[in-house]
């Protein structure tokens, strides 16, 4: 949503009144600038004839005037605008805003980082804002991700991917504070310290890109995820969750805290449960993991019907690993006690707090015959 202040401007409207504040500029120099080889063109695009409506609606608006004409010996006189102090306002404050949307991040932001990097303007409060806008997008969709199915889930994964993307792309172009002395590599769970007000995400960057000057040293494993077989080579410090959604795809396993608290992330190791990001995914060689997203067979599976049935999830997000959990205490006592439920989902949080229901529905479960 715009502030009250700003005015409804078009993508380039804003770009041609950024460029006027740059300093007073004839609209023939603007078009070439926007031109499709011109150095912003290249980002976006606006022909002659919409840079010139682009200043008429801008005059009209009085975010530009008139700056007098400007002799010229290879033509006709230009006549020069420059912004008026509500023009600067408006574009000093467009160009720290985040683009709302994923599908803008191409084209606005990008040009907002140009436009900031023509100015020599630091555009790092514009990147804390945009990962601030991002990251509950990616939140979200990752949360929708886990219950979609058929095409809905094509299409979530798409913009799931290129949020994420997007996300990785600002975390590139900001600067991460040192590494904590003496380490060459980050410890696991540690994140470059950015006084960013919003909670940062892993910081993938770290888990699939070598350090500068080091060479990266791959393992092959082989390991079967829901039945199929993958032979990958990966970083030994690869955390397996990490392989499950990155590298395979099995987004239906969430991270809830990357510090192995949460249990969110759990799967099934050689039928045991584990918290994926508490295991390397080398250690995963030769093993099977079954994740979320086989337990359906032809139908839910008869632990998340009952979750279902007994309304054992709010925002679902904790549901995978705790039904993974579930699955894996059904299996060494098939008819636990409600005490024994909770000692064996303990590691398992619900940051909703619907415990109450979580153990109905394995109790539940247990009692329809549920076993593994
Ligand atoms: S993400 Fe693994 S325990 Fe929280
Ligand atoms: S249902 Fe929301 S975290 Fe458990």
């Amino acid at each position: 949503m715009l502030p009250a202040h700003e005015p409804a401007l078009s993508l380039s409207d804003w770009i041609v009144l950024s460029l006027v504040c740059e300093g007073p500029a004839h609209g023939n120099a603007l078009a070439v600038l926007l031109g499709q080889d011109g150095a912003l063109g290249k980002i976006w695009h606006v022909n002659r004839a919409g840079v010139y409506r682009s200043l008429d609606r801008l005059v009209d608006l009085g975010l530009i005037r008139s700056a007098g004409d400007q002799p010229s010996n290879r033509g006709p006189v230009r006549t020069l605008v420059e912004a008026t102090a509500a023009g600067q306002a408006a574009a000093a404050s467009w160009q720290h805003r985040p683009a709302q949307h994923t599908r803008d991040i191409r084209s606005e932001l990008l040009i907002k980082l140009a436009l900031l990097h023509r100015s020599g303007t630091d555009p790092h409060d514009l990147l804390i804002a945009q990962r601030g806008r991002l990251e509950p997008i990616v939140a979200a969709l990752r949360d929708r991700i886990a219950f979609a199915t058929g095409f809905d889930r094509t299409l979530l994964l798409w913009r799931y991917e290129t949020a994420s993307a997007a996300l990785r792309y600002l975390d590139a172009l900001m600067p991460a504070s040192p590494l904590p002395s003496g380490l060459r590599q980050p410890p696991a769970g540690w994140l470059p310290q950015i006084d960013t007000g919003v909670t940062r995400l892993p910081a993938l960057s770290w888990l699939s890109h070598p350090l500068p000057g080091e060479g990266t040293r791959m393992t092959e494993i082989a390991v079967t995820v829901d039945g199929v077989k993958y032979v990958d080579n990966v970083e030994p410090r690869l955390l397996l969750v990490h392989y499950l959604r990155e590298v395979i795809g099995k987004t239906g396993t969430p991270i809830g805290c990357d510090t192995s608290n949460c249990g969110a992330c759990t799967v099934l190791m050689d039928g045991e449960s584990v918290k994926s990001c508490a295991v390397l995914a080398v250690q995963a060689d030769s093993a099977q993991i079954t994740t979320i997203e086989d337990m359906a067979e032809g139908g839910l599976h008869p632990l998340q019907q009952a979750f279902h049935e007994q309304h054992a999830l709010q925002c679902g997000y904790c549901t995978p690993g705790m039904i993974m959990a579930a699955a894996d205490l059904l299996r060494e006592n098939p008819h636990p006690s409600d005490e024994e439920i909770r000692e064996g989902l303990e590691g398992n949080l619900c940051r909703c707090t619907g415990y109450e229901n979580i153990v109905r529905a394995v109790r539940s479960a247990a009692e329809s015959g549920v076993d593994q």
